[in-house]
């Protein structure tokens, strides 16, 4: 039996990472899915047989219980999770997929990552907290990914990259041209757009698309 899990929305996200997450496991620490969590529930109804409680019910009946936020808005997500820590629940341990490839020697994850199926994380590699990586990306050697970015369906990390916290990568988009020394960059809270092709750096909260990759927006904070 793993830590008690909550999994902080039941929307789609949610559910793709709940019908795995009792199978996650991570430096030997496994979880026990026991329900959702929207504060727009009333308490009494269920999501794919689980229940689904507003944040002080679930934080009453589970105190102490693990938790992540399945939102794919990085600031909400961040809202969530001290919300829900604020109630006495604890980030949960990494949920890793049980069938990621990954060098768990030498790569670090912070708590509440999620690593969803078919990603393969290569070696050198760190992740922080709360950074969501879906099903089907790529994260090759000597990259570091800050906490609560969000790595889209088929996203491809080429070698040496720095992702910097809340960076939002596009579904299909691709990362080339870092080099040892000189890390492709991805500022804070910037936006790749889907299928893009990144060969520079982007600058913080600036939005780029495209093959190869043009600014479409220097501010932006729309990632969906
Ligand atoms: C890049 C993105 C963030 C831009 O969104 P936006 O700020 O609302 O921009 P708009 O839709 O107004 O598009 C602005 C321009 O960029 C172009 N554009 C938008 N997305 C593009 C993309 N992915 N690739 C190439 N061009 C793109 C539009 O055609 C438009 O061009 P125009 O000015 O010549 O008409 C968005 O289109 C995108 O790709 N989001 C990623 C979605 C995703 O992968 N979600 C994952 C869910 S799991």
């Amino acid at each position: 039996m793993g830590h008690p899990l909550l999994i902080y929305g039941a929307g789609g996200s949610g559910r793709e990472i709940a019908a795995w997450a009792s199978r996650a496991c991570w430096a030997e620490v496994a979880h026990d899915l026991i329900g959702f969590i929207d504060d727009r529930a009333a308490g009494d109804e269920t999501v794919h047989g689980l229940p689904v409680w507003p944040l002080a019910v679930a934080a009453a009946r589970h105190p102490g219980a693990g938790v992540i936020a399945a939102v794919g808005d990085s600031r909400l997500r961040a809202a969530l999770i001290a919300a829900a820590e604020a109630t006495g629940l604890i980030s949960a341990a990494p949920l890793v997929h049980p069938g990621v490839e990954i060098d768990a020697d030498y790569v670090r994850l912070g708590a509440g990552v999620v690593i969803c199926p078919r990603t393969v994380i290569t070696t050198d590699i760190e992740v922080g907290a709360h950074t969501q990586i879906n099903v089907s990306c790529t994260v090759m050697h000597d990259t570091v990914i800050g906490a609560f970015a969000t790595l889209s369906p088929g996203t491809c990390l080429s070698g040496t990259n720095r992702i910097d916290d809340h960076a939002f990568l596009g579904t299909g988009s691709v990362t080339v041209n870092g080099a040892p020394g000189r890390p492709l960059r991805i500022g804070a809270g910037a936006i790749i757009g889907a299928g893009a092709v990144v060969t520079a750096d982007v600058a913080p909260g600036t939005t780029v698309a495209g093959v190869p990759a043009r600014v479409i927006s220097p501010g932006s904070t729309n990632n969906r």
